[in-house]
């Protein structure tokens, strides 16, 4: 039985309010209420390096549409962890003389500490060194040799322990695999999985299923290198240890990326406990980065079908971030460290430009100049602004209360109603993992909120007409509101922060609280400055 702790990371000093109410509703709620699910997850990283901005990046993706799909009413599940097996790390543990489990141990805390800086709404934390996840491997195994998909034989070919895959004669090219990691000629026994047999009943599965895999155009890589023909599959290794032993031969450990893909099956507790699974398997997206599609998309829905299983519902696959057009890991040089940028600039401006700077699929190049534009044009004038000017200007004219409105005229009513039609258009975005589309659709009602404001005036009519201008600085703070709760998985903090600011309850933050409206004459708090512009 997995315990289902909603937010591991809880131990933040400083829990931003939204985190916090969407944990009390979703306890309150799930006990009586069956509600749509959603799962989502990111890769389990490899514990030879260290956390670098690829691998913040993949897993805040997946938290702003876990957090999107919890304020839409979904139950949500979201998985991320830790890969610690396989020759890699076996390596690096062996040259630092350490134990392999401690070492595991020991890297592994450093991702857990990065999401919990980055303040990752995750309900699980899940390593492939558990107990749990050894019987997932090890069932998995079992129904594969059941419905005899596995055979024994010797693995004579490349195999490159940076990407921790084998390859063809063919594939390699200058002595390298086609990714460019080295690569070394192994001869050693191993298991085989009938991959072969699976070509065309993958490809009929492609077709069926169109929105399997996204974006298109890498959907269309991995059909035609299906199509290019399929070869078995060695799926372990007696020339190393470390790694889940094969049952019955426990010369073999399991190949790493079998064990590794199990991860989304114990993650939510499979086999032991099956209720998870079953309630959250059907609306399973893996989000991935393209190095690692063909894994996902070609080995783990084989591996399911084989053993009798659905594959997931959708996979999609990201691009790379790289530094003055290099790559970015340690073993490559020029990493960059989220937890630096962070501390430097605040959590929501490194969240906000990695998702809204590259469009969601594509690759992305990143600049400390490019940075600093988004966290001044879009965090600071755009949004900061917004809110600034509004209710410093309403705290004072008003003694700290929100005004009450008079009778509203079509404009009015225009900006009041956009929230709910921007919700409509971000949840098309969403579906289709647009987050960076999902994210301007919001930008433009906040250009839209600071247009309204330009051309209505308010400071202009205190003298003259301060029942109109109490009408505008209403409509204005009950768009904040919206947007605020709009802006909620794109820039947690800051959207919590403005909703305390206007006083907004922690279970009113959700989206069906879109359309409904501010209580005139509500305390507010004193406006302190939001986003902290660089010069
Ligand atoms: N352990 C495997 C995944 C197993 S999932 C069952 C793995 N780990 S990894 O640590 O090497 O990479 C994890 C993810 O980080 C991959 O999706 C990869 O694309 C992503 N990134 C690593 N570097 C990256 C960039 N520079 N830019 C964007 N994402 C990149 O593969």
């Amino acid at each position: 039985m997995v315990a289902f702790s909603l937010f591991p990371n809880s131990s933040l000093d400083h829990e931003p309010p939204g985190l916090l109410w969407s944990r009390q509703s979703f306890e309150n709620t799930i006990h009586f209420m069956k509600r749509e699910t959603f799962y989502i997850t990111s890769p389990i990283y490899y514990v030879n390096d260290v956390p670098h901005i690829g691998h913040a990046y993949t897993t805040l993706a997946c938290d702003m549409l876990a957090r999107f799909y919890r304020q839409a009413g979904r139950d949500v599940a979201f998985l991320t962890g830790t890969d610690e097996h396989g020759q890699k790390v076996q390596r690096v543990a062996e040259a630092k003389g350490i134990d392999p489990k401690l070492f595991v141990d020991d890297v592994s805390k450093t991702f857990r500490i990065l999401f919990e800086k980055l303040g990752i709404s995750n309900t699980v934390f899940a390593r492939t060194t558990s107990p749990d996840h050894y019987k997932a491997v090890q069932d998995m195994w079992k129904r594969l040799k059941d419905n005899n998909q596995i055979y024994l034989g010797s693995y004579s070919g490349w195999y490159a322990v940076r990407d921790e895959a084998f390859y063809g004669e063919d594939e390699i090219k200058d002595g390298k695999a086609p990714t460019g990691a080295p690569v070394e000629y192994v001869t050693e026994p191993s298991y085989f999985f009938r991959l072969s047999a699976w070509q065309q009943p993958l490809l009929d599965y492609y077709e069926a299923h169109p929105d399997f895999i996204a974006p298109e155009s890498r959907r269309n890589e991995v059909i035609s290198f299906v199509k290019g023909g399929l070869r078995d599959l060695s799926i372990s290794r007696t020339s190393i240890t470390w790694g889940v032993p094969v049952p019955g031969d426990e010369a073999h450990v399991i190949y790493v990326w079998l064990d590794a893909l199990n991860i989304y099956l114990s993650g939510l507790g499979y086999p032991s406990d099956k209720e998870a699974f079953e309630k959250f398997w059907s609306e399973s997206l893996h989000i991935v980065g393209k190095d690692i599609l063909r894994f996902h998309a070609v080995y783990w829905p084989a591996f399911l079908m084989a053993a009798g299983m659905q594959p997931p519902k959708r996979i999609f696959a990201h691009g790379w971030w790289t530094k003055d057009g290099e790559k970015i890991s340690k073993s490559i040089g020029k990493p960059i460290d989220p937890v630096e940028i962070m501390d430097q600039y605040g959590n929501d401006a490194f969240r906000y430009f990695v998702l809204r700077e590259v469009p969601f699929g594509n690759d992305g190049d990143y600049s400390e100049m490019a940075f600093i534009n988004r966290l001044n044009a879009d965090l600071a004038n755009t949004y900061g602004n917004l809110v600034q000017r509004t209710l410093a200007f309403v705290y004072k004219q008003n003694e700290g209360k929100l005004p009450t409105p008079g009778a509203m005229t079509a404009e009015d009513k225009t900006l009041l109603a956009l929230p709910s039609t921007m919700l409509t258009d971000m949840t098309k975005h969403m579906e289709a993992q647009s987050l960076h589309r999902a994210i301007e659709r919001v930008w433009e009602g906040l250009f839209e909120g600071n247009r309204y404001m330009d051309v209505q005036k308010p400071w202009s009519l205190k003298a003259t007409d301060p029942e109109r201008m109490q009408t505008i600085l209403y409509v204005l703070c009950d768009f904040i509101r919206q947007m605020a709760i709009l802006s909620s998985s794109i820039v947690p903090e800051l959207s919590s922060k403005i909703l305390d600011q206007l006083g907004i309850a922690i279970h009113k933050r959700d989206f069906d609280a879109l359309g409904k409206s501010l209580t005139p004459g509500a305390d507010i708090l004193e406006p302190k400055p939001l986003v902290q512009k660089v010069v």
